[in-house]
């Protein structure tokens, strides 16, 4: 499976978190079962895959520009940094840029495969834990996809102080629904919109293919999020619901500020104060982070953290236009893609075995 190059040597970045995983759980009512966890638990067991199979591994992939995008998609591109560089540096940045990207997937996926089993533990009802059961396998699918293919793109970049922030927060909340929020509802529903983000701009197979596959189990795991607190939320008091709405609030200005990926302009001694403050005012930048909370904002309006502090919040990002996403569309569509692209994988399959036929 190859080796990891970090930017920076893991043994200055190792991470330990005292967790407040609270009380454990047991439930004995094994046949008070809801009827939509159980779909999602049964599409759960149905859609599993194997990510050795599923995914030609041995597709080309150009270190110094694994997406294959155009340059316009580099976040600097435009600004008179970008231009002074030469062809070797704009490689050497796309590939840093890639690798940094890539390295925020897969420490978020270990981050999500932590959560979904503190779920198994915390949560009270059965059929919640037969689901998350299935949530952690296709994370640990996902952290094996994506550290795979971080290892053809020959670096890697430590987890994001932002992300880790979220995360540490998450983690030392002992209230079983703040693992939902924090990672089905904001880190996935973040992670979905980047990477449906990559599925449209790559240009490059191996890296779409692995997309694709992850969002969609990842469309499963921000339903499943939806679902369980939609019933739970309007139960609590609009003081309970208001300190919630405090926590996306802070999380959704973290995670917007954490695309600005400082850590890759310091480590290639560009300006980075510079580069920050370009992306910050770019035109598509502005759009690409505008984005990101395509699917965050109609989530947390169906899951009715939807008071002042939330609405002010998204009016302030520019993102509150997001809230009448047609989620349901948007999420079949998640499924749809993946599903097509897999259909292509199989004919081509057909079609060598074919072909083999022919020859013998
Ligand atoms: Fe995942
Ligand atoms: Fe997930």
């Amino acid at each position: 499976m190859g080796h990891k190059v970090y930017a920076i040597p893991v043994e200055q970045t190792g991470w330990q978190v005292a967790d407040g995983s609270g009380t454990v759980q047991f439930s004995w009512e094994y046949d008070n079962n809801k009827e939509k966890l159980l779909n999602l638990y049964d599409k759960g067991k149905r859609r599993q895959w194997d990510a050795q199979k599923r995914i030609d591994w041995t597709l080309e992939l150009d270190p110094m520009n694994p997406t294959g995008a155009v340059d316009e998609q580099v976040p600097i591109f435009g600004s008179e940094i970008w231009d002074k560089l030469g062809p070797k540096e704009r490689g050497e940045l796309r590939q840093h840029l890639a690798a940094w990207n890539f390295s925020q997937f897969l420490h978020g996926e270990q981050g999500a495969l932590i959560c979904a089993s503190k779920i198994v533990q915390n949560v009270p009802e059965i059929d919640a834990k037969f689901y998350a059961a299935t949530q952690v396998m296709d994370e640990a699918r996902h952290v094996e996809v994506y550290s795979t293919l971080l290892n053809k793109i020959g670096l890697a970049y430590p987890i994001n102080e932002n992300l880790k922030g979220i995360l540490n927060d998450v983690l030392t909340d002992s209230r079983w629904d703040m693992t939902y929020l924090g990672m089905q509802v904001l880190i996935e529903g973040l992670a979905l919109a980047a990477f449906g983000l990559i599925r449209t701009f790559t240009e490059n197979d191996l890296a779409r293919s692995v997309t694709a596959y992850v969002m969609q189990d990842e469309a499963r795991h921000v339903a499943f999020g939806r679902n369980v607190l939609k019933e739970y939320y309007p139960n609590l008091t609009q003081a309970e619901r208001s300190e919630r709405e405090e926590f996306c609030s802070e999380a959704c200005y973290m995670m917007r500020d954490r695309f600005l990926a400082t850590e890759v302009w310091e480590t290639l001694g560009l300006p980075t104060d510079k580069c920050a403050e370009w992306m910050k005012n770019s035109e598509s930048q502005l759009a690409f982070r505008s984005l990101l909370f395509m699917r965050i904002v109609p989530i947390l309006k169906d899951i009715t953290l939807w008071g002042p502090k939330m609405r002010d919040t998204f009016e302030k990002m520019g993102v509150i236009g997001y809230a009448d996403t047609d989620l349901d569309a948007v999420m079949a569509e998640d499924e749809k893609i993946a599903d097509e692209i897999d259909a292509l994988r199989v004919a081509q399959v057909d079609e060598t075995i074919a072909a083999g036929r022919d020859l013998a």
